[in-house]
């Protein structure tokens, strides 16, 4: 048979293969709850105007409660023939409350019904997103504070740069993170507008009203033009590029996750609840919560130049492309989500290994920078001649296979006469990350004054 939403001008219903590419139910059912929501809040705005009677509007506000709890026990048998979330509720709306059901989207359309919803959805998200980045936060700032003056090599292109802190390192994370809670704040703040009223395209001759309708859902003013309203989902592209930055963030985390617990790192052992064995090495413990949170951005990213693609080029307003928004959002918010919470679990757990760190620290020529700068200081050279000096004693102690510590005064003073015993003060590492006292150096009294003002701004 036709449809019997809009089957009026049908005489026959659609082909399977149609109903196979048409149907979003599948997916779409998740918005059931804000679906839901925003039925009841348009119910009470219709009956408060006058469009549709008291009596029905309480029918159908009170069938909604009961669809709803229906769908939140399991209990609600979707069906594809009604291709989508909305077509499902209002159908069985119909079989609890009768005609008065059909009342229900008098001055609406499914084109604002889901803008609406998808909106909600992805705004709970942006919540969801900002709590989960804020446990992520607390763990690494615990961690922060715990090692607050634990020397580590610093790296630039994962060779030994400068010793730094594992409490700098810590709160680094920590900086990004509230600038990715900042984005989902930004985005959120700029989604929170209601497109319910814009109808089909062009608003409707009923004498809706919008303001109320968007305040019952938390929205802090109506969208202003209706075809903007149905038409753009700008929204959920922010949603996924604040995303998709966030994953960029845990994965290099992630990353240096795996890397630190290898055995020839072992700056970290990994909690048991977060690793994997071998099923064939006995002796293997695999960072496979690491790994996939790396992998993350595969899918996130993907999303987003997914959900770029289908919009780019749709004129106004509403297209059933659209409808291909909801997967990849679903999708990147799932993994999001998962990632966000795996990680704070992680981060919480890792064990920072204080010997190892400090030793790979003190190794590799780590304070060559700390003797070219006391060169400058103490004896006046100009920074390219110390740093050249500085180069030729490291070339000495790297043929020699040892430390710039153990070169002996007159190996140093063979490179410049002016060295003198005072020099090695400025080689050991804790002298080095202690000296770095400039505004977000790594000495151990800036991340301690930093971490303070993380706990006071994360309590
Ligand atoms: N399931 C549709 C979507 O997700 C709802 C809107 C349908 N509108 C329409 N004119 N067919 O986009």
């Amino acid at each position: 048979g036709s449809n019997t939403m809009w089957g009026g001008r049908f005489a026959t219903g659609p082909d399977a293969l149609m109903q196979a590419i048409n149907a979003s139910i599948d997916f779409d059912k998740r918005l059931a709850a804000e679906d839901i929501a925003a039925s009841r809040a348009h119910a009470a705005m219709l009956g408060a105007t006058g469009i549709v009677s008291d009596t029905d509007v309480a029918a159908i506000r009170e069938g909604l409660l009961t669809v709803l709890s229906e769908i939140e026990a399991g209990d609600f048998v979707f069906s594809r023939e009604l291709e989508d979330i909305h077509m499902n509720v209002e159908s069985r709306l119909r079989e609890l409350i009768g005609t008065a059901a059909g009342r229900l989207h008098t001055a609406r359309s499914r084109n604002d019904q889901v803008a609406t919803d998808f909106r909600l959805w992805v705004r709970g998200q942006c919540d969801a997103a900002i709590d989960g980045l804020t446990e992520l936060m607390r763990a690494l700032l615990a961690q922060a504070e715990a090692g607050a003056d634990m020397v580590m090599p610093g790296f630039t292109h994962l060779q030994v740069a400068q010793p730094v802190t594992w409490g700098h390192h810590m709160l680094a994370y920590v900086e990004m993170l509230d600038r990715d809670r900042g984005r989902f704040r930004d985005a959120r703040a700029r989604m929170n507008e209601s497109p319910l009223g814009a109808a089909a395209l062009a608003g409707t001759s009923f004498p809706i009203d919008r303001e109320t309708t968007a305040q019952a859902l938390g929205f802090d003013r109506p969208m202003a033009n209706s075809l903007d309203a149905v038409s753009d989902r700008d929204f959920a592209l922010e949603f996924l590029s604040a995303a998709a930055i966030t994953a960029t963030h845990l994965s290099r985390f992630a990353e240096e996750l795996v890397i630190w617990s290898t055995a020839q790192f072992r700056f970290v052992s990994l909690s048991d609840r977060f690793s994997t064995g071998s099923s064939i090495m006995p002796q293997k413990k695999n960072p496979d919560a690491a790994e996939l949170i790396r992998a993350k951005p595969g899918r996130i990213n993907g999303a987003l130049v997914a959900l770029l693609t289908v919009m780019k080029g749709l004129p106004l307003a509403y297209s059933k492309d659209m409808q291909e928004d909801k997967e990849q959002v679903f999708d990147a918010a799932d993994s999001l989500m998962i990632a966000l919470a795996a990680m704070a679990g992680m981060a919480s757990d890792v064990v920072p290994q204080a010997e190892r760190m400090h030793a790979a620290a003190a190794a590799g020529f780590s304070t060559a920078t700390d003797l070219a700068d006391w060169l400058v200081r103490r004896l006046g050279l100009p920074f390219r001649e110390a740093h050249h000096v500085t180069g030729a004693l490291v070339k000495r102690a790297e043929a020699k296979g040892v430390d710039l510590h153990e070169l002996t005064l007159g190996e140093m003073q063979s490179e410049h006469p002016g060295i003198t015993r005072e020099v090695y003060d400025v080689l050991g590492v804790e002298n080095s990350v202690a000296s770095r006292m400039s505004y977000g150096g790594t000495a151990p009294e800036q991340v301690r004054a930093q971490a303070a003002r993380w706990r006071a701004a994360l309590a």
